[in-house]
């Protein structure tokens, strides 16, 4: 490759019907159990080179807008949703080198638990395990696991730096090399490299050993998605690698050097960490049909305005229903959930009226043939410095994916920005690549 290459990835909102009542989404609402999509979609991901397909999950049914249900079950909004170590596990025993990167969230799961069924997942995938690594942002999930609600903000940061001791703890609990298997001692495991970690700390406590035996990639590849500055100070420190909404060169730039010059305050490289941007590009067979494409989608999202809110009101935990469509959004709301999602919404939608902001939301500059996308994703590279894009379509069918895995990406390998194959077997390995 002689242009400096980037590096790709998915961003697949949960285990769910997708793009409900959207065209060109087959049967989805009777055939999202047995989750062949997915499947297929990690295959096709991987027969172009992905880095990695990160599997998004929350564990409850949305209520936060007008203090209701009915918008999302009504319209599929992130329900049903699946349990994403099951699909995780589908996806991986359908593929051979790209990242399975699920989600679970610290205040679902106990460390000893998750760092169980993590190394589980990257044994059996021979080293292509992420486990994306959230806090969780919405006291209805805390409160389907016997929590009145998530602690404070700042704080569940502060419980996670202790959880990630814990868990890093557990998946060095086995020296390398402690497993033997050796035939003629009849010794399979040397006992002298498995150690307890009696962690206890404020939050946490476990004992260890970690009774599943080693992850093949030492650990798992982290991906972290914190982008207020208490969070970017957590990602930086334990992530391998960051998923970023902000959209404009600019803000890329700004995020990444950010990000770097925190990772040298780690002790860690600047390199150690790839910084990918989400985008959302829409193509057509000519630049002409992809701007039709592109003012359908805008329509259609003017359309489903109160669907876009519920979906921000679901991760902010703000009842966006309580306020006036018609009026900007008044200045003080706040979250305990995800502030950098609130405030990017915040920051783009300026003076306009909600309805206008909420419709705004998915605009894209990545509007064209796969050759003209493919150039302005270069080109967007270059002046945001970066590790490359998470793809993040507002609507995934199968259709969606073609033109991504068969159109652009051929696009792209031509001009050298992405690989043409798999170099190593490992997710790190092929993460750390360039
Ligand atoms: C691309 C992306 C993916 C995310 N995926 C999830 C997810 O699957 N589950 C979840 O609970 N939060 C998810 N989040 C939210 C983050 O984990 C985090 O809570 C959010 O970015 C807010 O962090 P901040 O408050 O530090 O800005 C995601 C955020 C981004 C930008």
């Amino acid at each position: 490759m002689s242009a400096k290459p980037f590096h790709l990835a998915w961003f697949l909102q949960g285990s769910s019907v997708q793009a409900w009542g959207d065209a060109w989404t087959g049967n989805i609402g009777n055939e999202w159990m047995v989750p062949r999509f997915f499947v297929e979609m990690a295959q096709s991901l991987e027969r172009a080179g992905f880095d990695y397909l990160l599997l998004e999950d929350s564990s409850y049914i949305g209520e936060s807008y007008k203090q209701s249900r009915d918008i999302y079950l009504r319209n599929g909004l992130a329900v049903p949703r699946q349990d994403p170590s099951v699909v995780a596990t589908l996806m991986v025993a359908a593929t051979s080198r790209i990242g399975i990167v699920p989600t679970f969230a610290t205040f679902a799961y106990p460390p000893y638990l998750l760092a169980r069924l993590v190394a589980t997942l990257d044994q059996v995938s021979s080293g292509r395990i992420g486990w994306n690594m959230v806090t969780g942002s919405s006291d209805y999930a805390a409160r389907n696991f016997g929590l009145d609600g998530l602690p404070e903000h700042d704080l569940r940061y502060d419980m996670a730096d202790e959880y990630m001791e814990v868990v890093n703890g557990l998946w060095d609990s086995w020296e390398p090399g402690a497993i033997v298997a050796d035939r003629e001692s009849g010794v399979l495991i040397d006992p002298t490299k498995v150690h307890a970690i009696d962690y206890a700390g404020k939050f946490y406590k476990s004992r260890g050993p970690l009774n599943s035996g080693p992850c093949p990639q030492g650990r798992p590849v982290i991906a972290q998605a914190g982008g207020s500055p208490r969070g970017r100070r957590f990602a930086s420190q334990h992530g391998d690698t960051i998923v970023a909404s902000v959209k404009s060169v600019a803000a890329m730039k700004e995020y990444r050097a950010d990000i770097r010059a925190r990772l040298v305050e780690h002790g860690r490289s600047a390199d150690d960490c790839k910084v990918l941007f989400m985008a959302d590009p829409i193509l057509g067979d000519t630049d002409a049909v992809a701007q039709e494409r592109k003012q359908l989608r805008d329509a259609d999202t003017a359309a489903k305005v109160e669907q876009r809110l519920a979906f921000m009101s679901k991760i902010t935990n703000i009842d966006f229903g309580a306020f006036d469509l018609d009026a900007p959004l008044t200045a003080d709301v706040k979250t305990n959930g995800h502030q950098a999602t609130l405030d990017e919404f915040r920051r783009k939608a300026g003076n306009k009226t909600l309805r206008e902001a909420a419709a705004g939301y998915y605009t894209t500059d990545l509007v064209g043939t796969p050759d003209r996308v493919a150039g302005r994703m270069a080109e967007m590279m270059e002046e945001a410095g970066g590790d490359g894009f998470l793809f993040s379509m507002p609507n995934v069918t199968r259709r969606v994916v073609a033109e991504v895995t068969d159109g652009l990406i051929p696009a792209l390998q031509k001009r050298g920005l992405v690989r043409e194959s798999y170099s190593f077997p490992q997710f790190r390995q092929n993460l750390l690549e360039f």
